[in-house]
């Protein structure tokens, strides 16, 4: 009797116990679904571990150099560099906003025509701002202190404050410093015509003084460069799980729920949901500029995008080419890749814009070039119902919201190269 007792006690104890036992498995293979070879090499190619060592920047000679960066990094913060005396690079480059900020038009002295842009893993990109304009990073640096809705100041201003305030350190890394002051140099002179007042002081200083500022001035975008350059995300749950599949460990694949693996397996999907074409490689950006139909949906004026960047790039007076530029020409890879861009992206340069990263994405709303999509669901939307690469894909609302919960295991704080733990 005892022993019958025990026995139905054990065999009801097993019972409980195994078909825990059982459905944990259960849950877990549920859970999990199956890769491909082709598809595992593709989760390879987006993996944070498949990004190659921080390049240099050949036309920056200051760009792997610690003091440069640190220079840059204050110049960054220093708001005695606008105006009005309130606006830093980090007004709108906030550093606990993926350096980017949550406005759907960046906002200086005046609104501009623009949403700000984040910085991640920028020493990878070839072309700088929505339109590409600028081949470099440091010659990026030298818009925003000139654009009347930014900083609003000029170069002359910037030589002016660097050798009040930064004169020694500018001196450690670059050099002497030739002498610097308001009646040499004022500070209102800026060589830009629709200026004039400011553009006449610029034409009255010698020829050798506006050379001097000029000089100081790339040499402070330099210095802003390297540590702008420095800035990459980190590995998020997408990356865990990467390496859970590649290891085969499918405990260690439960880190994403079964609707972001699925909207992982679409966004992969090259002949339906289509995104890999574009946002691919680790930092989830192929580079270069496309048209997905934005611009034409918005209710502002109509921005060309590449199709002026372009133009503009090649006659910037800082391009790779000019002689600012530390690189030899045949170093100058996005000048030369002009026409390789064209014909990659199909010619279709009118209203092209440089496809973003995706790192980081769900944790930084607003969306888009001009800031029109508020969430990643109204994102989701524009492609399933809009966008001319994706209309034909048919994306049920079920998929919108996988996709879009996918992109959330993106998010990770960003990393500072090489000035951790100075
Ligand atoms: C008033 C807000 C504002 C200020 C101030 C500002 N930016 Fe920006 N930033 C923007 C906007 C808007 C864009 C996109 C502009 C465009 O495409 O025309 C941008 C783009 C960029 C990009 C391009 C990123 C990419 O992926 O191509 C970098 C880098 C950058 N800014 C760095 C800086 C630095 C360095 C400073 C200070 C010298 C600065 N910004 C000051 C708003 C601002
Ligand atoms: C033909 C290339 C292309 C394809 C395909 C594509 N994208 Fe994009 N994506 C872009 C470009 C370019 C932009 C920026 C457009 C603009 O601002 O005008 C963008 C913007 C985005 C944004 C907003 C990011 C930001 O910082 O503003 C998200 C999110 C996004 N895409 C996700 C996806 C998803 C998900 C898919 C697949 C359904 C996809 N994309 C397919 C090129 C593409």
């Amino acid at each position: 009797m005892r022993n019958k007792s025990l026995s139905i006690f054990i065999a009801v104890f097993l019972t409980i116990f195994g078909a825990a036992g059982l459905s944990l498995a259960g849950t877990e293979e549920d859970r999990n679904i199956s890769w491909t070879g082709a598809e595992i090499k593709i989760l390879k190619s987006l993996w944070i571990e498949s990004l190659p060592p921080l390049p240099n920047d050949s036309s920056n000679a200051y760009s792997d150099n610690a003091g440069s960066a640190l220079l840059g990094e204050e110049i960054f913060y220093d708001s005695r560099f606008s105006a009005n005396g309130k606006i830093a690079c980090s007004n709108c480059h906030l550093p606990t906003y993926s350096f980017t900020d949550d406005l759907p038009l960046a906002r200086g002295m005046a609104t501009t025509g623009r949403r700000s842009m984040p910085f991640l893993g920028l020493a990878y990109s070839r072309y700088f701002f929505w339109d590409g304009r600028k081949d470099s990073l440091w010659s990026q640096a030298l818009g925003p202190p000139e654009s009347r809705a930014e900083h609003g100041i000029s170069r002359t201003a910037c030589a002016n404050l660097i050798f009040k305030y930064y004169r020694s350190r500018y001196e450690e890394i670059f050099g002497p410093m030739p002498k610097i002051d308001e009646e040499s140099c004022p500070t209102g002179a800026i060589p830009d015509p629709a200026d004039p007042e400011g553009y006449r002081s610029w034409q009255g200083m010698t020829e050798k003084k506006r050379q001097e500022v000029n000089r100081i001035f790339v040499n402070m975008g330099k210095a802003i460069a390297a540590f702008v350059g420095r800035v990459v995300p980190a590995p998020a749950r997408f990356d865990r799980y990467v390496e859970a599949v590649l290891k085969k460990d499918a405990a260690g694949m439960a880190i994403l729920g079964r609707d972001e693996q699925l909207g992982l397996k679409l966004f992969i999907d090259k002949e339906r949901a289509k995104c890999i074409n574009c946002h691919n490689g680790p930092l989830f950006t192929n580079g270069i500029f496309h048209n997905i139909g934005v611009s034409e949906q918005g209710e502002g004026e109509y921005d060309r995008g590449r199709a002026v960047g372009i133009k503009l790039m090649q006659k910037d007076p800082f391009n790779c080419l000019s002689e600012y530029s530390d690189a030899e020409p045949d170093q100058c890879k996005a000048l030369k890749l002009v026409p390789v861009e064209i014909r990659e992206t199909g010619d279709k340069m009118e209203g092209a814009f440089k496809t973003p990263s995706l790192r980081n994405v769900a944790a930084r709303p607003p969306y888009m070039h001009d800031g029109s999509q508020a969430t990643l669901a109204e994102v989701m939307k524009f492609y399933a119902d809009t966008s001319p690469q994706t209309r034909d894909s048919a994306l049920t609302g079920e998929e919108q919201r996988q996709l879009a919960a996918f992109m959330a295991t993106l998010d990770a704080p960003l990393r500072i190269m090489s000035l951790v733990g100075r």
